[in-house]
């Protein structure tokens, strides 16, 4: 038995000695491509060769010195000048990741800074080692715990930017404006730009659409969530001509690209850019408002402005203002030429990254907070209870509820109240409506004043309140023992709209006293809970239509 185990460690050991004696025979550089990052090299260290004549445009790097792995090998061994554009081979070391990669300009490439990246990489000239007499390697081995720690650093790499929640589409041009050439630099950007975003599993992730005589979706968000893959799959898009159809593959977009079985994902703003080199073919403003009512922001970078002596082909000349947002110009770019795009790179991944800004798909439906009050006195009774909270379920049923849309909120009161759903308490419509439907019935007395106050304070004062349009609902089914008026008109006065909705025994009266204007629109009745539902809908209606109100 021991001897067993002995002889195993025994020609392991010769195993490992024998590997590592053919790595270090191995000496000769791998060749790679102008391309290829560090990223792509998980050994602590290796000796590379760099082709020649990689154009300088094409390489993305970042940092002075310490580079962040997502840059390309050779770029930085031109930039740190241990080769020149003819080539050769590069020693690249393996470092960790670091805050505030400098930009600096060195033999011809401008590297661009990066505020932080989870590993990084220094580039020496590849000694020839001269086979030394002595036998003794020149290498200096890093000890093994610092290996683990580089590999385990590689690793964390691939979840992606976590400070960049968004579903991006990008809408590639493939028509005979661009040619096969511009083609292949608008890959080329759109592979930096990913790489800038950092796509993940957690992070940002993107799928393309080829704009041409009809769409084509080369890949959805959900097929590629790797850098190297997505850059991959880029690479392999082919070129495929014709008209610049930009609005019928916008509106192909809108209507097939962003469903959660082709990998949109909820609660994560939808980005469709549109790139558009000269001008479309066809008509884009109808493609972008239904984009934008579907819920997503349209962005639009156009290339290549027309020139004076074009102007005449220009369909539509005002396209820019009419495919984007009309709030300001934050959601379209203009890029002079496909040449030296680097410097767009970064801004323009911070535009696509600035969540707070996505207003372009605000709607009723994603951007509104709603409380409901829920009258949980004696009279309602138990299974009476039960119809009021299918009554609220089905009206939040119809929001868009998560972490940047819609939320919901709870208090029930008798002469207490109670907070049931905090706004933030829940991301999702399946655990707000299972919270809705949980909520237990408490019995007692009805101070409806109370509740209204309570829920300006404890529900509404404590949230950041952002852009949502703010509601209150109550649902009652009697007169209320305390002051109304007062605690809903200072709910008004703090930008929150009031409906009132009674049953049984609760007073006309006291629910147009607690209704915003228009009250005829604001207040319901009916004498029975089973009659709830009929309000449904109305109410719906109404926080739509209040949504579009002026304030
Ligand atoms: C993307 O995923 C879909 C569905 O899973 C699949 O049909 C399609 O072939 C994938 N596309 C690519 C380019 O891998
Ligand atoms: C555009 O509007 C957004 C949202 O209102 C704002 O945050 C941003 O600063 C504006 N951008 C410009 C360029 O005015």
């Amino acid at each position: 038995m021991s001897m067993t185990v002995s002889t195993v460690l025994f020609a392991l050991g010769i195993l490992s000695l024998a590997s590592t004696a053919v790595e270090s025979e191995a000496n000769s550089p791998v060749p790679i491509s102008c391309a290829t990052s560090g990223a792509d090299f998980t050994d602590e260290t290796a000796l590379v060769e760099c082709p020649s004549d990689c154009p300088l445009w094409q390489f993305s790097v970042f940092g002075s010195g310490v580079y962040a792995s997502v840059s390309s090998i050779c770029g930085s061994a031109i930039h740190r000048g241990v080769i020149s554009t003819a080539g050769g081979p590069v020693r690249i070391q393996k470092l960790s990741g670091q805050e505030n990669y400098l930009s600096s300009y060195g033999h011809g490439i401008k590297s661009q800074t990066l505020s932080r990246w989870i590993s990084s990489f220094s580039v020496s000239r590849a000694q020839t080692i001269p086979i030394d007499v002595s036998g003794q390697p020149k290498a200096t081995a890093l000890p093994n715990s610092a290996k683990k720690t580089v590999k385990k650093n590689l690793k964390k790499a691939n979840s992606g930017n976590k400070d960049c929640k968004v579903d991006i589409a990008f809408l590639l041009d493939g028509s005979y404006n661009i040619g096969r050439r511009r083609f292949n630099l608008q890959k080329n950007f759109i592979s930096k730009l990913a790489l800038m975003l950092g796509i993940g599993p957690e992070g940002p992730h993107l799928g393309i659409v080829q704009v041409s005589e009809n769409p084509k979706t080369e890949f959805y968000l959900k097929n590629f969530t790797q850098p190297k893959d997505v850059v991959f799959a880029i690479k392999e898009v082919a070129f495929r001509g014709g008209n610049t159809n930009t609005g019928k593959a916008l509106r192909h977009t809108a209507e097939t690209f962003f469903t959660p079985e082709n990998g949109a994902r909820r609660g994560f703003p939808r980005v469709a850019v549109m790139f558009v080199d000269g001008w479309p073919s066809d008509d884009i403003e109808e493609a972008a408002t239904v984009a934008r009512e579907s819920g997503i922001n349209v962005f639009l970078v156009s290339v290549a402005k027309p020139l004076p002596e074009e102007l005449g082909m220009v369909q539509d000349r005002g396209f820019v203002q009419k495919a984007v947002c009309k709030d300001n110009n934050s959601f379209s770019y203009n890029m002079p030429s496909w040449f030296s795009t680097t410097k767009f790179v970064k801004p323009l991944a911070q535009r696509l990254c600035a969540e707070e800004q996505m207003l372009c798909s605000k709607s009723c439906f994603n951007s509104v907070n709603i409380a409901f009050l829920i009258d949980g006195s004696s009279s309602v009774g138990d299974s009476n209870f039960r119809l009021v909270l299918d009554f609220i379920a089905n009206i939040v049923d119809a929001f868009d509820i998560s972490n940047i849309g819609s939320k919901i909120g709870a208090v029930q009161f008798t002469y207490d109240q109670k907070k049931e759903i905090g706004f933030h308490d829940y991301t999702t419509k399946e655990d707000t409506l299972a919270a809705v439907r949980g909520i237990r019935y408490m019995s007692g007395g009805t101070a409806t004043g109370e509740a209204i106050s309570y829920t300006v304070s404890n529900l509404y004062n404590p949230l950041k309140r952002g852009t949502n349009r703010n509601f209150i609902v109550i649902i009652t089914d009697g007169q209320s023992y305390d002051e109304i008026r007062g605690p809903a008109v200072s709910a008004q006065k703090e930008g929150i709209t009031v409906y009132s909705v009674g049953v049984a025994w609760a007073p006309m009266e006291d629910l147009k006293a607690m209704a915003s204007e228009p009250k005829e629109s604001h207040a319901f009745f009916t004498k029975e809970f089973t009659g709830l539902h009929q309000f449904v809908q109305p109410i719906i209606k109404g926080i739509c239509r209040d949504f579009t109100a002026p304030h």
